[in-house]
Protein backbone atom coordinates (compact mmCIF):
# COMPACT_ATOMS: atom_id res chain seq x y z
CA UNK A 1 0.00 0.00 0.00
CA UNK A 2 1.23 3.53 -0.86
CA UNK A 3 1.59 5.56 2.57
CA UNK A 4 -0.11 8.95 2.58
CA UNK A 5 0.69 11.87 5.10
CA UNK A 6 -2.95 13.99 6.02
CA UNK A 7 -1.75 16.91 7.40
CA UNK A 8 -4.78 17.27 9.61
CA UNK A 9 -8.25 15.70 9.99
CA UNK A 10 -10.48 16.14 6.63
CA UNK A 11 -13.76 15.52 6.26
CA UNK A 12 -14.76 11.74 5.76
CA UNK A 13 -16.06 12.52 2.48
CA UNK A 14 -12.46 12.63 0.92
CA UNK A 15 -10.52 10.70 4.04
CA UNK A 16 -12.30 7.63 3.58
CA UNK A 17 -12.00 7.32 0.26
CA UNK A 18 -7.79 7.96 0.69
CA UNK A 19 -8.13 5.65 3.54
CA UNK A 20 -9.20 2.77 1.20
CA UNK A 21 -6.26 3.03 -1.12
CA UNK A 22 -3.24 4.17 1.27
CA UNK A 23 -1.96 3.65 4.54
CA UNK A 24 -3.05 6.93 5.84
CA UNK A 25 -1.14 8.99 8.97
CA UNK A 26 -3.77 11.60 9.76
CA UNK A 27 -1.81 14.44 11.79
CA UNK A 28 -4.29 14.39 15.10
CA UNK A 29 -4.17 17.81 16.73
CA UNK A 30 -6.09 21.07 15.85
CA UNK A 31 -2.79 22.94 15.42
CA UNK A 32 -0.61 22.11 12.01
CA UNK A 33 2.50 20.25 12.53
CA UNK A 34 5.74 22.19 12.53
CA UNK A 35 7.85 22.13 9.42
CA UNK A 36 10.51 19.59 11.53
CA UNK A 37 7.21 17.22 12.58
CA UNK A 38 5.92 17.63 8.86
CA UNK A 39 9.17 16.86 7.39
CA UNK A 40 9.61 13.61 10.03
CA UNK A 41 6.23 12.36 8.89
CA UNK A 42 6.58 12.86 5.18
CA UNK A 43 9.40 11.06 5.20
CA UNK A 44 8.61 7.70 3.45
CA UNK A 45 5.65 8.62 2.16
CA UNK A 46 4.30 8.83 -1.38
CA UNK A 47 1.85 11.44 -0.78
CA UNK A 48 0.85 14.35 1.59
CA UNK A 49 -2.35 16.12 1.99
CA UNK A 50 -1.52 19.84 2.72
CA UNK A 51 -3.49 22.90 3.97
CA UNK A 52 -2.82 26.35 3.23
CA UNK A 53 -1.17 26.61 6.77
CA UNK A 54 1.42 23.73 5.65
CA UNK A 55 4.53 24.92 4.05
CA UNK A 56 5.89 22.54 0.80
CA UNK A 57 9.24 23.30 0.33
CA UNK A 58 12.65 22.37 -1.22
CA UNK A 59 13.64 21.16 2.15
CA UNK A 60 10.32 19.20 2.86
CA UNK A 61 10.94 17.79 -0.42
CA UNK A 62 14.90 16.98 0.11
CA UNK A 63 13.40 14.91 3.21
CA UNK A 64 10.82 12.89 1.28
CA UNK A 65 12.66 12.18 -1.99
CA UNK A 66 9.62 9.02 -2.48
CA UNK A 67 6.94 11.45 -2.94
CA UNK A 68 4.68 11.39 -5.82
CA UNK A 69 2.15 13.59 -5.43
CA UNK A 70 0.84 17.03 -3.09
CA UNK A 71 -2.68 17.69 -2.82
CA UNK A 72 -3.19 21.03 -1.08
CA UNK A 73 -6.62 21.25 0.42
CA UNK A 74 -7.69 24.66 -0.87
CA UNK A 75 -8.03 26.41 -4.01
CA UNK A 76 -4.84 28.88 -2.95
CA UNK A 77 -1.29 27.16 -3.47
CA UNK A 78 1.05 29.99 -2.13
CA UNK A 79 2.15 27.51 0.61
CA UNK A 80 3.71 25.48 -2.19
CA UNK A 81 6.95 25.69 -3.95
CA UNK A 82 4.91 24.57 -6.66
CA UNK A 83 8.31 25.49 -9.17
CA UNK A 84 10.74 22.79 -6.46
CA UNK A 85 7.84 20.22 -6.60
CA UNK A 86 8.09 20.41 -10.99
CA UNK A 87 11.49 20.00 -10.25
CA UNK A 88 11.41 17.27 -8.30
CA UNK A 89 8.64 15.16 -10.71
CA UNK A 90 6.07 15.92 -7.79
CA UNK A 91 2.25 16.50 -8.88
CA UNK A 92 0.35 19.16 -6.97
CA UNK A 93 -3.57 19.69 -7.15
CA UNK A 94 -5.37 22.37 -5.47
CA UNK A 95 -9.17 22.08 -5.00
CA UNK A 96 -10.56 25.01 -7.52
CA UNK A 97 -14.93 25.43 -8.31
CA UNK A 98 -16.12 23.65 -5.65
CA UNK A 99 -15.86 26.89 -3.36
CA UNK A 100 -16.13 29.67 -5.46
CA UNK A 101 -20.24 30.51 -4.59
CA UNK A 102 -19.01 29.62 -0.76
CA UNK A 103 -15.64 32.25 -0.67
CA UNK A 104 -18.38 34.87 -2.58
CA UNK A 105 -21.21 34.57 -0.45
CA UNK A 106 -18.27 35.69 2.15
CA UNK A 107 -17.44 38.41 0.08
CA UNK A 108 -20.88 39.73 0.22
CA UNK A 109 -21.27 39.05 3.63
CA UNK A 110 -18.26 41.03 4.30
CA UNK A 111 -19.52 43.45 1.91
CA UNK A 112 -22.58 44.15 4.19
CA UNK A 113 -21.24 44.14 7.32
CA UNK A 114 -18.68 46.40 6.97
CA UNK A 115 -20.88 48.96 4.85
CA UNK A 116 -23.85 48.71 7.55
CA UNK A 117 -21.56 48.81 10.42
CA UNK A 118 -22.90 45.57 11.62
CA UNK A 119 -19.89 44.62 13.69
CA UNK A 120 -20.10 48.07 14.92
CA UNK A 121 -23.80 47.86 16.14
CA UNK A 122 -24.23 44.39 17.10
CA UNK A 123 -21.39 45.06 19.58
CA UNK A 124 -23.06 48.44 21.07
CA UNK A 125 -26.22 46.39 21.46
CA UNK A 126 -25.07 43.62 23.31
CA UNK A 127 -23.11 46.18 25.71
CA UNK A 128 -25.74 48.26 26.08
CA UNK A 129 -25.27 51.40 24.24
CA UNK A 130 -28.56 51.05 21.92
CA UNK A 131 -30.19 53.75 23.75
CA UNK A 132 -33.15 54.48 21.11
CA UNK A 133 -33.95 54.40 17.51
CA UNK A 134 -31.47 57.19 16.46
CA UNK A 135 -32.09 58.77 12.90
CA UNK A 136 -28.20 59.52 13.40
CA UNK A 137 -27.05 56.50 14.70
CA UNK A 138 -24.81 53.69 12.80
CA UNK A 139 -25.21 55.26 9.41
CA UNK A 140 -23.88 53.13 6.81
CA UNK A 141 -23.54 53.17 3.05
CA UNK A 142 -25.86 51.78 0.67
CA UNK A 143 -25.31 48.81 -2.02
CA UNK A 144 -28.32 49.16 -4.52
CA UNK A 145 -26.64 51.09 -7.45
CA UNK A 146 -23.62 51.38 -6.84
CA UNK A 147 -20.14 50.79 -8.44
CA UNK A 148 -18.11 47.37 -8.10
CA UNK A 149 -14.71 46.72 -8.36
CA UNK A 150 -13.33 43.28 -8.52
CA UNK A 151 -9.28 43.33 -8.01
CA UNK A 152 -8.90 40.25 -10.34
CA UNK A 153 -11.58 38.74 -12.42
CA UNK A 154 -11.21 34.69 -11.74
CA UNK A 155 -14.10 31.98 -10.92
CA UNK A 156 -14.60 34.00 -7.45
CA UNK A 157 -14.61 37.43 -8.46
CA UNK A 158 -17.04 36.48 -11.29
CA UNK A 159 -19.10 34.77 -8.83
CA UNK A 160 -18.64 37.42 -6.60
CA UNK A 161 -19.78 40.47 -9.24
CA UNK A 162 -22.91 38.10 -10.16
CA UNK A 163 -23.99 38.50 -6.86
CA UNK A 164 -24.23 42.16 -6.82
CA UNK A 165 -24.76 43.11 -10.24
CA UNK A 166 -28.15 40.58 -10.47
CA UNK A 167 -28.98 41.46 -7.08
CA UNK A 168 -28.14 44.80 -6.24
CA UNK A 169 -28.06 46.03 -9.81
CA UNK A 170 -24.20 47.00 -9.30
CA UNK A 171 -21.76 48.80 -12.00
CA UNK A 172 -18.95 46.14 -12.32
CA UNK A 173 -15.20 47.44 -13.05
CA UNK A 174 -12.40 44.84 -12.91
CA UNK A 175 -8.61 44.24 -13.19
CA UNK A 176 -7.40 41.32 -14.75
CA UNK A 177 -4.37 39.44 -16.54
CA UNK A 178 -7.11 39.14 -19.98
CA UNK A 179 -10.36 39.94 -21.04
CA UNK A 180 -13.40 38.20 -19.48
CA UNK A 181 -15.53 38.17 -22.34
CA UNK A 182 -18.16 36.35 -19.93
CA UNK A 183 -18.20 39.26 -17.49
CA UNK A 184 -18.72 41.79 -19.90
CA UNK A 185 -21.52 40.26 -21.42
CA UNK A 186 -23.24 38.67 -18.59
CA UNK A 187 -22.57 41.73 -15.98
CA UNK A 188 -22.29 44.52 -18.28
CA UNK A 189 -18.43 44.39 -16.86
CA UNK A 190 -15.71 46.87 -17.35
CA UNK A 191 -11.99 46.03 -17.69
CA UNK A 192 -10.40 49.20 -16.29
CA UNK A 193 -6.88 50.12 -14.82
CA UNK A 194 -6.40 49.68 -11.43
CA UNK A 195 -6.05 52.93 -10.50
CA UNK A 196 -9.60 53.90 -12.53
CA UNK A 197 -10.96 51.24 -10.40
CA UNK A 198 -10.26 52.80 -7.20
CA UNK A 199 -10.77 56.09 -8.37
CA UNK A 200 -14.40 54.84 -9.13
CA UNK A 201 -15.37 52.25 -7.43
CA UNK A 202 -17.73 52.31 -4.29
CA UNK A 203 -16.67 48.98 -2.99
CA UNK A 204 -13.56 47.12 -4.00
CA UNK A 205 -12.99 43.23 -3.54
CA UNK A 206 -10.30 41.91 -4.03
CA UNK A 207 -10.19 38.53 -5.64
CA UNK A 208 -6.13 38.37 -6.94
CA UNK A 209 -4.32 34.99 -6.00
CA UNK A 210 -1.33 35.69 -4.27
CA UNK A 211 2.61 36.02 -5.89
CA UNK A 212 5.24 38.58 -5.81
CA UNK A 213 3.69 40.47 -7.99
CA UNK A 214 0.11 41.20 -5.99
CA UNK A 215 2.42 41.03 -2.75
CA UNK A 216 1.37 44.58 -0.89
CA UNK A 217 -0.58 45.63 -3.74
CA UNK A 218 -2.83 47.26 -1.60
CA UNK A 219 -0.80 50.02 0.70
CA UNK A 220 -1.19 53.57 1.08
CA UNK A 221 -0.96 54.39 -1.97
CA UNK A 222 -4.44 52.52 -3.45
CA UNK A 223 -5.81 53.40 -0.38
CA UNK A 224 -5.49 56.86 -0.91
CA UNK A 225 -7.10 56.77 -4.75
CA UNK A 226 -10.06 55.31 -3.13
CA UNK A 227 -13.41 56.73 -1.72
CA UNK A 228 -13.88 58.04 1.29
CA UNK A 229 -16.54 56.23 1.46
CA UNK A 230 -15.41 52.87 -0.17
CA UNK A 231 -15.33 49.93 1.65
CA UNK A 232 -12.92 47.26 0.99
CA UNK A 233 -12.80 43.32 0.89
CA UNK A 234 -10.43 41.24 1.00
CA UNK A 235 -11.48 37.01 0.94
CA UNK A 236 -7.96 36.27 -1.46
CA UNK A 237 -4.54 36.34 0.79
CA UNK A 238 -3.69 38.29 3.67
CA UNK A 239 -0.41 39.83 2.51
CA UNK A 240 -1.99 41.31 -0.72
CA UNK A 241 -2.42 44.46 1.76
CA UNK A 242 -0.36 46.44 3.53
CA UNK A 243 -2.20 45.89 6.96
CA UNK A 244 -0.33 49.12 8.54
CA UNK A 245 -1.52 51.28 6.08
CA UNK A 246 -5.08 49.71 5.73
CA UNK A 247 -5.42 50.47 9.92
CA UNK A 248 -4.07 54.33 8.81
CA UNK A 249 -6.19 54.51 6.25
CA UNK A 250 -9.60 53.13 8.45
CA UNK A 251 -8.32 55.32 11.66
CA UNK A 252 -8.01 58.88 9.56
CA UNK A 253 -11.34 57.98 7.44
CA UNK A 254 -9.24 57.79 4.09
CA UNK A 255 -11.43 54.89 3.37
CA UNK A 256 -15.15 54.03 5.23
CA UNK A 257 -14.54 50.21 6.26
CA UNK A 258 -12.73 46.51 5.59
CA UNK A 259 -14.35 43.62 5.64
CA UNK A 260 -11.67 40.78 5.98
CA UNK A 261 -11.88 36.96 5.71
CA UNK A 262 -7.41 36.98 5.41
CA UNK A 263 -5.01 38.54 7.35
CA UNK A 264 -1.43 38.71 7.77
CA UNK A 265 -0.41 36.89 10.02
CA UNK A 266 -3.07 34.22 10.87
CA UNK A 267 -4.31 33.62 12.82
CA UNK A 268 -3.95 37.83 13.68
CA UNK A 269 -3.38 38.17 17.34
CA UNK A 270 -6.03 39.34 19.36
CA UNK A 271 -4.40 42.42 20.24
CA UNK A 272 -3.30 43.65 17.01
CA UNK A 273 -4.75 47.24 16.03
CA UNK A 274 -7.26 45.84 13.32
CA UNK A 275 -9.35 44.23 15.81
CA UNK A 276 -9.62 48.06 17.69
CA UNK A 277 -10.74 49.80 14.74
CA UNK A 278 -14.37 49.62 14.75
CA UNK A 279 -14.65 49.81 10.81
CA UNK A 280 -13.09 46.94 10.53
CA UNK A 281 -15.02 43.48 10.28
CA UNK A 282 -12.47 40.46 10.68
CA UNK A 283 -13.70 36.45 9.81
CA UNK A 284 -11.11 33.68 10.50
CA UNK A 285 -10.60 32.75 6.89
CA UNK A 286 -13.60 30.65 6.82
CA UNK A 287 -14.67 31.24 2.87
CA UNK A 288 -15.39 27.96 2.32
CA UNK A 289 -16.95 26.79 5.64
CA UNK A 290 -19.68 25.01 4.43
CA UNK A 291 -20.20 21.23 5.58
CA UNK A 292 -21.14 20.98 1.60
CA UNK A 293 -18.11 23.09 0.30
CA UNK A 294 -15.40 21.15 2.59
CA UNK A 295 -16.80 17.98 1.49
CA UNK A 296 -16.38 19.19 -2.14
CA UNK A 297 -12.77 19.98 -1.09
CA UNK A 298 -12.14 17.04 0.17
CA UNK A 299 -13.58 14.80 -3.07
CA UNK A 300 -11.33 16.85 -5.11
CA UNK A 301 -8.40 16.48 -2.73
CA UNK A 302 -8.67 12.92 -2.85
CA UNK A 303 -9.66 12.84 -6.45
CA UNK A 304 -6.06 14.15 -7.00
CA UNK A 305 -3.90 12.41 -4.71
CA UNK A 306 -5.66 9.00 -5.73
CA UNK A 307 -4.49 9.92 -9.63
CA UNK A 308 -1.01 10.99 -7.88
CA UNK A 309 -0.24 7.69 -6.25
CA UNK A 310 -0.96 5.95 -9.37
CA UNK A 311 1.11 7.74 -11.31
CA UNK A 312 -1.79 9.43 -13.32
CA UNK A 313 -2.21 12.97 -14.24
CA UNK A 314 -4.38 15.23 -11.75
CA UNK A 315 -7.69 16.12 -12.53
CA UNK A 316 -6.96 19.06 -11.00
CA UNK A 317 -3.46 20.18 -11.33
CA UNK A 318 -1.23 23.38 -10.47
CA UNK A 319 1.66 22.18 -12.30
CA UNK A 320 2.80 19.92 -15.54
CA UNK A 321 4.17 16.78 -14.48
C1 LIG B 1 -8.69 29.00 1.08
O1 LIG B 1 -8.22 30.07 1.38
C2 LIG B 1 -8.34 28.33 -0.13
O2 LIG B 1 -7.41 28.77 -0.83
O3 LIG B 1 -8.99 27.31 -0.43
C1 LIG C 1 -37.86 51.57 10.75
O1 LIG C 1 -37.94 50.64 11.52
C2 LIG C 1 -39.00 52.11 10.04
O2 LIG C 1 -40.13 51.61 10.27
O3 LIG C 1 -38.79 53.03 9.25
Amino acid sequence: MPRVFVARRIPAAGLDRIAAAADVDVWPDRLPPSPDQLRERVRGCDGLVSLLTDRVDAALLDAAPTLKVVSNFAVGFNNVDVPACTARGVRVGNTPGVLTDATADIAVTLMLAAARRLGESATDAKEGRWLTWEPLGWLGQDLAGKTLGIVGMGRIGFATAKRLHHGWGMKVLYTARSAKPDADRELAARRVELDELLRDSDYVSLHADLNPTTKGLFGADAFGKMKRTAVFVNTSRGPLVDQPALAAALRAGTIFAAGLDVTDPEPLPPDHELYALPNCVIAPHVASATVGTRDAMANRCADNLLAGLCGDPLPYPVNNV
